[in-house]
């Protein structure tokens, strides 16, 4: 069935009070839920009760304490009806079901992971616990009593505060947890088991005392002590950021090995996929410390945004995510380079949330309907969601922003709010009209901007015309008019920045913003042409089309005062550089192409920039990123081919002062130290280049690296690069061999592993990576096993993924199909990085539509993959 936002209706009874008792046992947990439900106004007493259910069955049901009358209620796995109920408006209903965690290979409601039971009820879960109103404008207090086995279990958690606890006979003992912040049941957890703990504490800006705790794996404590940092270091932020303070006497935080998401932030008691929590300097790289420091803030801000503040319905996914994102962002940004974090941030939209909005799965920040929710937690959802936020900020700047946050949570806290509530707390705060705005959460589709520019040399005028329109999305054809906030300098001959004059009621300060079809900005007061840089810091998720000459390009490059469009002027030149010669093109001259190896040089040899823009400017667009840029009819080989050219010329432009500033760069060993972790980004960004084009002494380096590697970045670095650009098969063997001895028993290790390998190219990746399948560690149960090997290989390695006919693509649907059975939600999360497959050509695209039939045939399917499938072949 399909479920549209439209046909919303507020809830015919509520649940204010929840009062759970939960036994935990492997095969047989049971859970007695006692809630106070109430009858909204206007609901008739003769109206059924009808509570969610999954895979449920009732084991008893009682109402307000006498055993229901079997003639009073009918129910089935995922639902359960009460027809006869109290003429009063509360009564309470009292359900005992009885669940087997062991055998949860979903991961949603309670499960086992690693023997620890712990829960995850985004978005559905809840109701795979107990009938419940699973839906998230129904808001209660919990308070939750656990009982379990002391020796196997001996710590017990649950959201909110900590109450009574004691022993139990037969070994048995119970703890009673409290929380008394009223919550939708999406954000209920639990945890039982045998964890150690890295604990401190932390004090509110107006004096609460707040412990805080991170359970993880025993022997691992140590392995928290970053997150730690992390956390307490957003807390901070939040306070000072947005005014917002931490709620209860507790927070914790707990690692489990088997996860579907990055994270949960329950109330009080975070559930973390270990990946985002464990690190040190032997085990981690330099982007997982930066990974988990983004995560440990995005769950810990959504206590306020999300939380305190919730989502109506489902539909307002973004209304959360989009804002904790963003609020994320800006935390990184602040703890970090700004200018480096934003160039990430773009590029992790353009190659993740671009080509969606771009393909058969393009929906709005706010979808209108769906099947599965799971479906819905997106690039489009997380990432375009935070750039919706951002634009706002942009748009009424950052004081009118803060009293528009100020004011969001000031009016509803403790609500399940949609859109139009946040945005009327800017428009109320700012004095603004945000209704073309909301516009934005409405239709699916990068917007175009197309720019094109008049020099008036005798009037000495300089006019830029900016025209916007939307492509078509599935379902969507026409669209309508966004207001687009377009950050720009005009910069002189010297390379700084023109103070512009216009009369153009589009500009406000350093921003045109975009609201008609096309606006035209003329500026006066000049002497000679401008070189415009428009969409710094890359103020909105448009695509921008400006025939700039490849000179202008790289005097941006160069001179740009905006950090990002350094980047962005190199990335674009070589975008366009590499699909130009992959189709065959001659748009680029060989002279075009050695100024950008000249430029690319410069940057990487420039001391007076920071080493981790640099690292940045050398990582080339990927082969898929080439492929989509072409659009169509594309041989994944000629992409690679051009790729690789490229790199060399690079390399031997670089010679020896490449391999010199590696050399240079011997790094402090501390993972934590970000002056460090940069020039390691730029010493292993250098290396492939030097590999490829066989620089004298760089493999010599590159295996000396390796060998004497005093953290993971270096170790990784050095074993990617010798596998994937040294050529030399025996080294490539020898060190993958060391590298699995070593970590053979740590699992997040070794998914990087797996990765590394999934990544190499051609007939024989994908010959290794049938390998790799068959492999004693490599197993569909682990979500994080089951992406590090299947992800990289079917998103990012097509000259693997279509050798011999496309039979990656049949390996990968055979996978997806086992997985089905096992947990819909990773199979169907798994299916979608293949979304850009109509770029290739045709025989090799056909062999993935073929694959696909396959898969929506299968019987039975979830409806997770189904939803997807059915995207994907429409
Ligand atoms: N709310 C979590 C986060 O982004 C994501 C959990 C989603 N889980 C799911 N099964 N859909 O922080
Ligand atoms: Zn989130």
């Amino acid at each position: 069935p399909v479920i549209r936002l439209k046909n919303y209706t507020p809830p015919a009874y509520t649940i204010t009070h929840v009062d759970m008792d939960v036994s935990l046992a492997a095969e047989d947990t049971v859970v007695t839920t006692t809630m106070k439900v109430v009858r909204q106004a206007g609901t008739p007493t003769s109206a059924p009760l009808v509570l969610d259910g999954d895979e449920l069955s009732l084991d008893g049901l009682w109402i307000n304490g006498d055993k229901a009358d079997d003639a009073n209620y009918s129910t089935t796995p995922v639902e359960l009806k009460i027809h006869r109920l109290p003429e009063t408006a509360a009564f309470d209903v009292t359900i005992r079901t009885r669940l087997a965690p062991v055998k949860n290979t979903k991961l949603m409601g309670l499960y086992q992971s690693s023997g620890v039971f712990c829960t995850q009820c985004e978005a559905e879960g809840f109701r795979r616990i107990t009938y419940f109103l699973d839906r998230p404008d129904v808001l209660a207090v919990y308070k939750v009593r656990l009982e379990a086995d002391k020796a196997t279990c001996p710590i017990l958690l649950a959201n909110g505060n900590p109450g009574e606890a004691g022993e139990l006979p037969d070994g048995r003992h119970f703890a009673v947890w409290h929380d008394p912040h009223p919550k939708p049941s999406y954000l209920f957890a639990m945890v039982g088991g045998d964890l150690d703990v890295l604990s401190d504490t932390f004090t509110t800006a107006s004096g609460r005392h707040v412990d805080l705790n991170i359970y993880v794996e025993t022997g691992k404590a140590a392995q928290a002590a970053y997150a730690m940092d992390a956390l307490k270091r957003s807390m901070v932020w939040d306070e000072l950021e947005y005014g917002c303070e931490y709620d209860l006497e507790v927070f914790n935080i707990v690692a489990v090995s088997d996860f579907n998401m990055g994270a949960m932030e329950n109330k009080g008691l975070n559930v973390f996929n270990d990946k985002y929590v464990l690190a040190d300097a032997d085990l981690a790289t330099d982007a997982d410390f930066a990974n988990i420091e983004a995560i440990i803030a995005h769950e810990y801000f959504h206590n306020w945004t999300g939380n305190r503040i919730t989502c109506r319905d489902w539909f307002q996914l973004c209304l959360k995510e989009g804002l904790t994102v963003y609020r994320d962002q800006e935390f990184s940004a602040d703890q970090r380079s700004r200018a480096v974090q934003r160039i990430q941030q773009v590029r992790w939209l353009k190659s993740g949330q671009f080509p969606e909005d771009a393909g058969p799965l393009a929906h709005p920040v706010r979808p209108s309907a769906y099947k599965e929710i799971n479906n819905f937690y997106t690039a489009t959802v997380y990432q375009k969601g935070a750039e919706l936020v951002r634009m706002i900020a942009t748009l009424i700047g950052p004081e009118a922003y803060r009293a528009g946050t100020d004011l969001y949570f000031e009016r509803h806290d403790g609500e399940a709010a949609v859109v139009e509530d946040f945005l009327k707390c800017f428009e109320d705060a700012a004095g603004v009209d945000l209704s073309q705005f909301a516009r934005w959460y409405e239709q699916a589709g990068t917007p175009n901007v197309d720019v094109e520019e008049e020099w008036d040399a005798g009037s000495c005028k300089y006019t830029l015309v900016l025209r916007q329109h939307t492509p078509p999305t599935p379902g969507q054809q026409s669209k309508k008019l966004v207001p687009i906030p377009v950050r720009f300098g005009l910069m002189g001959s010297d390379g700084s920045d023109i103070e512009p004059r216009t009369r153009s009621s589009a500009v406000k300060d350093d921003v045109i913003v975009l609201t008609r079809r096309e606006t035209k900005v003329t500026f006066t007061g000049l002497k000679t042409k401008p070189t415009p840089s428009l969409l710094r810091g890359f103020s909105a998720p448009v695509k921008l089309n400006f025939a700039e000459t490849q000179a202008s390009r790289l005097f941006r490059a160069e001179h740009d005062s905006d950090l990002f469009n350094r980047w962005e002027a190199l990335d674009g030149y070589g975008l366009s550089l590499l699909s130009d010669d992959a189709t065959g093109g001659s748009s680029f001259t060989e002279k075009d192409r050695e100024a950008f190896v000249l430029a690319l040089c410069k940057t990487a040899l420039d001391d007076s920039i920071e080493p981790q823009f640099r690292a940045n400017a050398l990582s080339l667009p990927n082969e898929m990123a080439v492929a989509r840029n072409i659009g169509k009819n594309v041989d994944p080989a000629i992409v690679q081919q051009s790729r690789s050219a490229l790199l060399k010329s690079i390399g031997r432009q670089l010679g020896k002062r490449g391999l010199d500033l590696m050399t240079k760069l011997d790094t402090d060993p501390n993972a934590d130290d970000l002056a460090a972790s940069g020039e390691r980004a730029l010493k292993y960004s250098l290396l492939p280049f030097l590999l490829v084009s066989g620089v004298e002494g760089a493999h010599n380096l590159a295996q000396s690296q390796f060998v004497q590697a005093k953290t993971m970045t270096d170790r990784m670095g050095a074993l990617s690069a010798i596998v994937h650009f040294s050529g030399d098969e025996v080294m490539s063997e020898q060190c993958l061999e060391a590298f699995y001895d070593r970590y053979e028993d740590n699992d997040l290790v070794l998914n990087t592993w797996f990765t590394l390998q999934a990544m190499v190219p051609n007939a024989a990746g994908l010959e290794r990576f049938e390998r790799l399948l068959d492999h004693p560690k490599f197993s569909l149960n682990n979500p994080n096993r089951a992406r590090s090997l299947l992800g990289p290989f079917a998103a990012n390695n097509p000259t693997a993924f279509y050798a011999n006919g496309a039979k990656g693509a049949t390996l990968f649907a055979q996978q997806i199909m086992t997985l089905d059975d096992k947990n819909p939600q990773i199979a169907a999360r798994l299916l979608t990085v293949i979304s850009s497959y109509r770029v290739f050509k045709a025989p090799i695209s056909d062999a993935v539509t073929e694959a696909l039939r396959t898969i929506r045939a299968k019987e039975p399917l979830s409806i997770d993959v189904q939803e997807i499938v059915d995207s994907l072949l429409s």
